[in-house]
Order: structure tokens, then C-alpha cells, then sequence
């Protein structure tokens, strides 16, 4: 799920990133904002991610994980709420804010695994999580042909849940399970919303330096009403992301 993630924050900023690449140097909102309505309404929706498994074999977890499916769905309605751009013969710059109303995570599993060496843990059920109200602001500046200053901060809403069912294949003991993950999800999005700023400018350095790493190979020449060319940009994201988790 955390690839999955990053790999959209990684889309997001393929659409940021090739409206500012963009030959013809968008500079009206609205051609921005209609730019990226197009590449969001061609993800499709709901998601559905293929099955996978892992095997782990270490001490502390050993045992399999085997999904038989997970959906995501929401992520084509993703608005950009706030677009203000500055162009310049030399330096321009993009400030894009994108909101989403909720992600939502589907996934039905197959696990038996030994924590530890110690506590058996097995169960057949699913997994449901929702990203409530995320927002996500993406700055980036267009020094002539580099991506330079990539700034990211984002906003998770109250209403971020994750419930999961069939541990241990016991309903009273996925509840208990459920109750403790909620303590511990609320205390996780306080979390993440005090410390946004301090988590943003990690995540902006690491994009920053995935971009630089991929500039050179980043074909200035994407036609911004050419699908096919996002979609070599985002390949190339894609390749680097998997690289980095
Ligand atoms: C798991 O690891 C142990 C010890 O490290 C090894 O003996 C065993 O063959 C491994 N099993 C699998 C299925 O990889
Ligand atoms: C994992 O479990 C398998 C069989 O249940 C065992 O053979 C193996 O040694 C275990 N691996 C570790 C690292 O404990
Ligand atoms: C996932 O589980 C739900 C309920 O357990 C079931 O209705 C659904 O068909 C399952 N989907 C897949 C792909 O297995
Ligand atoms: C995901 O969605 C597809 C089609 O919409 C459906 O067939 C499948 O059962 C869903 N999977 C889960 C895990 O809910
Ligand atoms: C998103 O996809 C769903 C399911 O295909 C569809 O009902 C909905 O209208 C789409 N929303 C947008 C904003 O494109
Ligand atoms: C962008 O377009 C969407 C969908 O038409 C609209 O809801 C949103 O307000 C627009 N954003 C801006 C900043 O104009
Ligand atoms: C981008 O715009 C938002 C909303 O106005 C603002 O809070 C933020 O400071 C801007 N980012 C930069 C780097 O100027
Ligand atoms: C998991 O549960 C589903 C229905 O709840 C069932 O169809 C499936 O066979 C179970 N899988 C395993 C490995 O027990
Ligand atoms: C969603 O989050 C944004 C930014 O934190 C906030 O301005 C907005 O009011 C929130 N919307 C809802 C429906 O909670
Ligand atoms: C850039 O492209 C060259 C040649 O096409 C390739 O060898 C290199 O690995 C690429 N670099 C990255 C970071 O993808």
C-alpha cells in the first residue's frame, strides 16, 4: 500500500512536473487545471491491483502473505483546488494544492506467519482502509530546463481508518485488534499533521533528488494534451520509485 502511495504522489507530480515541462509553457489556470483534469480522469478507477504474495523468512516474521485482490478507489477525483503559477524567461514557478475526499483500500487476504519465533499469526479476511481528506500541495520551479526547489506538505483528515477482519480467523479478536489500530491510527494522523512540515521537507528532498537523478532523461518536448507522453514520464518515475522502496 505504501507503493501504491508514493506511486500517485509520484503521479501527482508527473502532472505538476509536465505542465511545467510543457513546450508551450501553460500559463493560464485553466489550460492547467483542464491539463490535469485529463491525466486524472484517464486513471482508472476503481484500481484494481492484481494478486501478489510474499514470503518472509527472518525471525521476526516468517510466514506468507497471499492477496487476493485490493481495489483503490477515489483517486479520479482528485481536484486541484489551488493553481498559481508565475512564468519568467528564467525562473518560473508552479504551486498546485490537490484534494481528494477519501481513498479507499480493499483487500482481501491470506496470511499465516510467525512473529518472533513465537505468536502464531494467521487469518483470511479483509483489510479496509480510508484516506480521508487528503490534501497534497506540490511547489516546483522551472529554471529554464531543471526542476529546481521541489517542495511537497500534505494534510490527512480526521477520518483516516483502517479496519481489518478474519485475524486469527476470530471476530472478537480482529474487534480487539481494531480498537488498539484506531488509538494508534488517530495518534499516527496527529502525527502526521503536526509534524508535516519536518515529514514534507523529507519527502521534498528525496523528489527532489529522484528528479535530479531523472532530468537528464525527463524528454522536455511532452506534448501536454499527449497522453502516451505521460505515460513515459510516469514510467520513468515508476522505475525510480520501485528503486527507492
Ligand atoms: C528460511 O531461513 C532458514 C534459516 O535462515 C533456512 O534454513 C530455510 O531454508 C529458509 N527457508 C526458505 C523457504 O527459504
Ligand atoms: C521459518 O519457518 C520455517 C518452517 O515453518 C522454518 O523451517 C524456518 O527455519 C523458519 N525460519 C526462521 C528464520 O526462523
Ligand atoms: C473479497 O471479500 C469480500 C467479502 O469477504 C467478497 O465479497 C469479495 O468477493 C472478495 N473479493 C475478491 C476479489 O476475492
Ligand atoms: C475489485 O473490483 C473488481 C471490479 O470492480 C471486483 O471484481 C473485485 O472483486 C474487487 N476486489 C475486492 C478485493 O474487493
Ligand atoms: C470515477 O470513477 C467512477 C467509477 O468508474 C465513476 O463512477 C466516477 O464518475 C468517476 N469520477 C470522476 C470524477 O471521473
Ligand atoms: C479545476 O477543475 C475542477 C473540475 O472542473 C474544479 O472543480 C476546480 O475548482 C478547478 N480548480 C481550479 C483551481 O480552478
Ligand atoms: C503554495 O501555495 C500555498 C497556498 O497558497 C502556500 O501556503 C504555500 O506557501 C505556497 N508554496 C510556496 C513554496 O510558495
Ligand atoms: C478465505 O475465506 C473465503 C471466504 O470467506 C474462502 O472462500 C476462502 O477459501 C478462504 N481461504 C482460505 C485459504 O481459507
Ligand atoms: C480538508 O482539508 C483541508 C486542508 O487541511 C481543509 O481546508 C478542509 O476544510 C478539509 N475538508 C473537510 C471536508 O474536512
Ligand atoms: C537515462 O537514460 C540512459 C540512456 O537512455 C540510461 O542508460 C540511464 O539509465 C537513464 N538514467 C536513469 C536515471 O533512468
Amino acid at each position: 500500500m505504501k507503493t501504491i502511495e508514493v506511486l500517485y504522489l509520484g503521479f501527482l507530480i508527473c502532472a505538476v512536473v509536465q505542465v511545467a515541462h510543457s513546450e508551450e509553457r501553460l500559463t493560464s489556470n485553466d489550460d492547467i487545471n483542464n491539463t490535469i483534469n485529463a491525466l486524472i480522469s484517464s486513471l482508472p478507477d476503481p484500481l484494481d491491483i492484481a494478486p501478489f504474495q510474499f514470503q518472509l523468512n527472518n525471525s521476526i516474521i516468517n510466514g506468507s502473505f497471499v492477496s487476493s485482490g485490493l481495489n483503490i478507489s477515489g483517486i479520479n477525483q482528485t481536484v486541484a483546488t489551488y493553481i498559481d503559477v508565475h512564468t519568467a524567461i528564467l525562473v518560473g514557478s508552479y504551486n498546485v494544492t490537490f484534494n481528494l475526499k477519501g481513498i479507499d483500500f480493499v483487500l482481501n487476504y491470506t496470511t499465516d506467519v510467525l512473529l518472533g519465533n513465537l505468536l502464531p499469526f494467521f487469518g483470511n479476511g479483509s483489510i479496509k482502509a480510508r484516506l480521508d481528506n487528503l490534501t497534497i500541495n506540490i511547489y516546483v520551479e522551472n529554471h529554464l530546463t531543471k526542476l529546481r526547489n521541489i517542495k511537497v506538505g500534505f494534510s490527512v483528515g480526521e477520518k483516516t481508518n483502517f479496519e481489518i477482519q478474519g485475524l486469527m480467523n476470530n471476530d472478537y479478536f480482529s474487534e480487539l485488534i481494531n480498537e488498539l489500530l484506531s488509538t494508534y491510527i488517530s495518534r499516527g494522523i496527529d502525527f502526521l499533521n503536526t509534524n508535516k512540515d519536518t515529514i514534507g521537507s523529507v519527502i521534498s528532498s528525496i523528489i527532489q533528488s529522484i528528479v535530479d537523478s531523472i532530468q537528464d532523461n525527463l524528454t522536455l518536448d511532452i506534448d501536454h494534451e499527449n497522453v502516451e507522453g505521460f505515460s513515459r514520464t510516469k514510467n520513468i518515475w515508476q522505475q525510480q520509485l520501485h528503486r527507492l522502496i
